[in-house]
């Protein structure tokens, strides 16, 4: 059997994805860590975070498409199975974090780019097809709710990752077998590919779909304009008039008996 048939180690095109995806997503969740907690005290300083943001969202744009082509040569491919299938819980935790990485490769930029296109007009993507997404209407509930997603999903790859890697030291150290040398030259010694994963699928699917209950739950709810009520409150009417006190004739002095008074005229000069 050929040593490239996919059951020795990963293929060229595979192990090309594997680590140009692994150093774009580091790049990018960098700089996404980074850019929320820039200063905006001058005008340099938001210059600097539109940049920053801009920037963000194009490589992550871009890493995007690298991992959609990756994902498409990986359904293609055959890869090998796990040296050792006799530890099936390792090989089910193995397997699981592999499948939840593969949730959040595709997760966390579609996420970013719905949070970005249902609320456009804020650091744009840095190339010529428009700034919305086909179906995503402008809606600042729906934009909190994907970028609420975006940083749950982010947390949830991070965990992935540092399971993944802790796997990876542990073949590379411990086993000291050929897990990692698969990834890095493609050698290895034959091992049939597994059948489908589906408890770690199902596991899977439980973790992302808790992790977008949450995002549901938590995230803000949009904020008030606060000049809303400028906008929509009537004119203020003019201050009311006093009304034209009715015409009442002086009250008439008391007259100690009921009868009028006969007044004597004034005295001629
Ligand atoms: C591999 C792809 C990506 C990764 C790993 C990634 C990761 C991150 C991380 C770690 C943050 C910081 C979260 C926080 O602490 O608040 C962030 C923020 C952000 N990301 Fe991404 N991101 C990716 C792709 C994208 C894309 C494609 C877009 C948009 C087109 C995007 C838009 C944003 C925005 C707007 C924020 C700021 C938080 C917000 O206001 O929504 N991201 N990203
Ligand atoms: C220093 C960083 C990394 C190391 C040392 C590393 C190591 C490895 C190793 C040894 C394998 C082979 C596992 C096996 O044969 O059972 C592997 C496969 C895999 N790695 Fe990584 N990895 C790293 C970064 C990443 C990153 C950042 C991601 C995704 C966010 C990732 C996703 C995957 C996936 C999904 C597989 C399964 C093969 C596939 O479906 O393409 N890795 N990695």
């Amino acid at each position: 059997m050929s040593r490239y048939h996919g059951q020795h180690g990963y293929g060229p095109v595979i192990r090309l994805f594997h680590w140009l995806t692994a150093v774009l997503i580091a790049a990018v969740a960098l700089r996404g860590v980074t850019m929320v907690s820039l200063p905006a005290t001058t005008e340099a300083e938001v210059v600097a975070i539109f940049s920053a943001y801009s920037l963000h969202k194009t490589v992550g744009v871009a890493a995007f498409a690298v991992i959609a082509l990756r994902l498409v040569a990986r359904l293609l491919t055959t890869t090998p199975g796990p040296l050792h299938p006799e530890r099936r819980v390792e090989v089910f935790v193995a397997r699981t974090t592999h499948l939840v990485l593969w949730g959040g490769m595709i997760l966390i930029p579609l996420s970013g780019w719905l949070r970005h296109a249902s609320a456009p007009g804020f650091a744009p993507i840095l190339w010529p097809f428009g700034q919305g997404f086909p179906g995503i209407p402008s809606n600042e509930a729906l934009s909190l709710v994907f970028q609420t997603f975006h940083r749950f999903a982010g947390w949830t790859l991070a965990v992935a990752f540092t399971l993944h890697l802790l796997g990876a030291a542990k073949h590379a150290v411990l086993d000291r077998d050929a897990t990692l040398a698969r990834i890095t030259t493609g050698a290895g010694p034959y091992a049939p590919a597994a059948a489908f994963p589906l408890g770690p699928l199902i596991v899977t699917l439980l973790i992302w779909a808790g992790v977008t209950a949450l995002a549901m739950q938590l995230a803000p709810a949009p904020m008030a304009d606060p000049f809303a009520a400028f906008e929509t409150a009537p004119e203020p009417e003019a201050p009311a008039q006093p009304a034209p006190a009715p015409e009442t004739p002086s009250p008439a002095l008391p007259e100690p008996d009921g009868e009028p008074i006969d007044m004597p005229p004034p005295p001629a000069d």
